[in-house]
């Protein structure tokens, strides 16, 4: 009796029942899955940083670690760690909202954000494209409508036509990413200035996830457009385990969306380690960031030297790589010489022959030169 119990409950899932009852936005979103091929020695895919070469940070770390109360919850308001990002930035800590890595921040934004305007069924979150693909699979998470406008022929921003779509759609949230990923290079100053005077209605959040990488922040756009928000996040300039991302808006709103928040989001060993990382530890940071910065430009001149590869101006820490035909076959190489990048072939249309590869260590770019010369030289 037991048994027909059991193999009856075997052969049932929940989603019998409960299938009904799913986000219906859900049945056309894949969760997130690491492109994870077998032999990989070289990892140049995910636009995190190489290892640093100073152990200050990881000294660091350990220690604000070792020092964390593990039996209490963490800071709710993450103040110490809230202060050390405003000192470093530029910020001040009322306009600060921190999240698990600002993908959390991404999701708070757009949950907040959530009502329809009158007489739209969903809410609209608009962005370029290509660009972060969290924007819109967030937003349909959210049951909201992603809206994407095509960037121009060099990656930048199509003024006229993000003009047209921010008057016909009202989009409630505007995402732009400067420094683009995946595309590397910064948007026009002017054209991000018009995009915000167009959208004065809109939430317009400027994501600087790798402005570390890019000289100037355009923070100072907030200065007298209250709609504006800045993203930013420690991920890639050497700390993406911490998950620690936050965003720099107006006071009261950055209070109307903390309402939504997780009171303990932010773990303490995170806190305190990015706290103690950008308070005693910031000199070796920044020298990592240089760094990245040298062996980019480098990267970037020795594959523009390649026959039929074209490197974009990256602002960023990885390159947005053309390659000859199909950037399916130049991956497939790659990865059969242990190397992994990030081909966008399955985009198609512009898309097909675009590599993103991100900057790594002298040795992972040596193999990389030699592997796509090799390449080159099979190809004729
Ligand atoms: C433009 C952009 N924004 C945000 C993120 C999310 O970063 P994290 O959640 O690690 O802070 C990324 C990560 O790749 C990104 O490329």
């Amino acid at each position: 009796m037991t048994s027909a119990v059991g193999e009856d409950a075997a052969t049932r899932s929940a989603l019998d029942a409960l299938g009904p009852l799913l986000r219906p936005e859900l049945s056309d979103l894949t969760a997130y899955v690491p492109h994870d091929p077998p032999g990989i020695r070289v990892k140049l895919d995910a636009n995190e940083a190489p290892p640093a070469r100073s152990p200050a940070i990881a000294e660091c770390v350990a220690r604000a670690i070792a020092s964390t109360r593990m039996e209490r919850y963490p800071d709710p308001r993450a103040d110490r760690l809230r202060e050390a990002i405003a000192k470093r930035t530029g910020a001040r800590p009322v306009d600060l909202l921190l999240g698990t890595g600002s993908d959390e921040v991404i999701s708070l934004v757009v949950n907040a954000l959530a009502r329809p305007r009158e007489r739209a069924p969903q809410a609209v979150i608009l962005s370029p494209t290509p660009t972060f693909v969290m924007y819109r699979i967030t937003a349909r998470a959210h049951g909201q409508k992603p809206v994407e406008v095509p960037l121009d022929a060099s990656w930048d921003l199509d003024v006229a036509t993000t003009r047209r779509a921010i008057e016909m759609m009202a989009p409630n949230v505007v995402f732009l990413a400067t420094p683009n990923n995946p595309t590397g290079n910064r948007m026009s100053e002017d054209r991000v200035a018009a995009v915000i005077a167009n959208a004065s209605s809109s939430f317009v959040v400027l994501d600087e996830a790798y402005v570390d990488f890019a000289g100037a922040s355009l923070r100072t756009m907030r200065e007298g457009n209250p709609h504006v928000g800045v993203l930013r996040t420690l991920s890639k300039v050497g700390l993406a385990a911490l998950r620690v991302g936050w965003l720099e808006a107006d006071e009261a709103l950055v209070r109307e969306i903390d309402k939504a928040r997780q009171p303990f989001n932010v773990s303490a060993t995170s806190q305190m380690a990015a706290a103690a990382v950008l308070e005693d530890a910031w000199d070796a940071l920044q020298a990592e960031v240089e760094r990245v910065v040298g062996a980019r430009d480098e990267l970037a001149a020795a594959l523009s030297g390649l026959d039929g590869f074209t490197v974009t101006p990256s602002a960023a820490n990885f390159l947005w790589v053309r390659t000859p035909g199909a950037a399916e076959a130049v991956f497939d190489h790659l990865v059969a010489d242990g190397i992994l990048v990030r081909s966008f072939h399955k985009s198609g249309g512009r898309m097909a022959s675009q590599l993103r590869i991100t900057i790594g260590t002298s040795d992972a770019h040596e193999q990389l030169v030699a592997s796509l010369a090799r390449f080159e030289g099979g190809s004729r």
